[in-house]
């Protein structure tokens, strides 16, 4: 299937690492120019080394994306080394999570900050130059504790929940002008970042990271946690040409965890 991705123009935020670093090598592969964003230099210096070798063609920018400033220096350098945007992908987050019994309001304030305020004002930055060529795509990366929330993850589950509903909100204001905002919602998985997650979860419960990450996985109708590499083969769907006809949608990549219906 050809995606028509050739020679579009994308931002990927948090893509140093895990998900967002196996969307930006998505989208290279499939001939689309893309800068790639996060805190650590050395990390983004390695993934455009990988974009190279791949054959793709990239720039990055590190900034701490928490702060309006941030977000608007990763559009102007996008339009100043592209010459327009086409494709967003809003999948920066980091929340840290406690017990709900024990939770602050900073601790929700943080992963607010980071995960829905960063997605809604890139979202609102690149919007004006998809309007220009009536085309664009926005894929927002949530995650299942906006729907499943457990007393463990209300930071992560806060934040999610208002990209869910950002999604449908901008879908409304912008589907008439070819633009498509779509988020997936993966379930676990396995990144550097989710096995730490896990690890200090099986050092507090004081057993094995690798027996629980099994049980975890056996709980799955899948039977297995995703590979960041098949998150991101959707999220190039969803950016693509081919992809014309799906508005404010969720689609959950969970391994069929969540219940209820859609
Ligand atoms: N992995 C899972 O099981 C899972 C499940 C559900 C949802 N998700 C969601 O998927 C997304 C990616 O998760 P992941 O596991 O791939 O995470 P990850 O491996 O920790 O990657 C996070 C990325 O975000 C960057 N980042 C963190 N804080 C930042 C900040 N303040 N400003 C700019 N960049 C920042 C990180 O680089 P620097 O630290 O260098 O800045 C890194 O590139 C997240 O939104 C997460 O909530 C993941």
């Amino acid at each position: 299937m050809n995606l028509g991705l050739e020679g579009k123009r994308a931002i990927v935020t948090g893509s140093s690492r895990g998900i967002g670093r196996c969307c930006a090598h998505a989208l290279a592969r499939e001939g689309t120019r893309v800068c790639v964003v996060a805190r650590t230099q050395s990390e983004l210096s390695q993934v455009l080394k990988e974009i190279d070798e791949i054959g793709g063609e990239g720039f990055a920018v590190a900034v701490d994306l928490t702060s309006q400033e941030s977000c608007q220096r990763v559009v102007c350098e996008t339009i100043e080394a592209f010459g327009g945007v086409d494709i967003l992908v809003n999948n920066v987050g980091a929340a840290k999570n406690t017990d709900v019994l024990e939770l602050s309001a900073k601790c929700i304030d943080d992963a607010l900050r980071l995960k829905s305020y960063s997605y809604l004002r890139m979202a609102q930055l690149v919007i004006p130059y998809m309007k220009e060529s009536q085309w664009g795509r926005i894929i927002n990366i949530a995650g299942g504790a906006g729907t499943s929330p457990s007393r463990g993850n209300i930071p992560t589950g806060v934040a999610n929940v208002t990209i869910l509903n950002m999604t449908r909100a901008l879908s409304d204001a912008v589907s008439i002008d070819g633009i498509l905002v779509n988020t997936i919602c993966p379930g676990l998985t396995n990144t550097i970042r989710a096995r730490a997650q896990q690890n200090a979860r099986a050092v507090f419960e004081n057993r094995d990271v690798e027996e629980l990450l099994q049980e975890l996985e056996l709980e799955l109708p899948a039977g297995r946690m995703a590979e960041p590499e098949e998150i991101a083969n959707v999220v190039a769907f969803l950016a693509s040409e081919t992809c014309s006809y799906m508005f404010g949608s969720s689609i959950y990549m969970d391994g069929g965890a969540r219940r209820g219906t859609p």
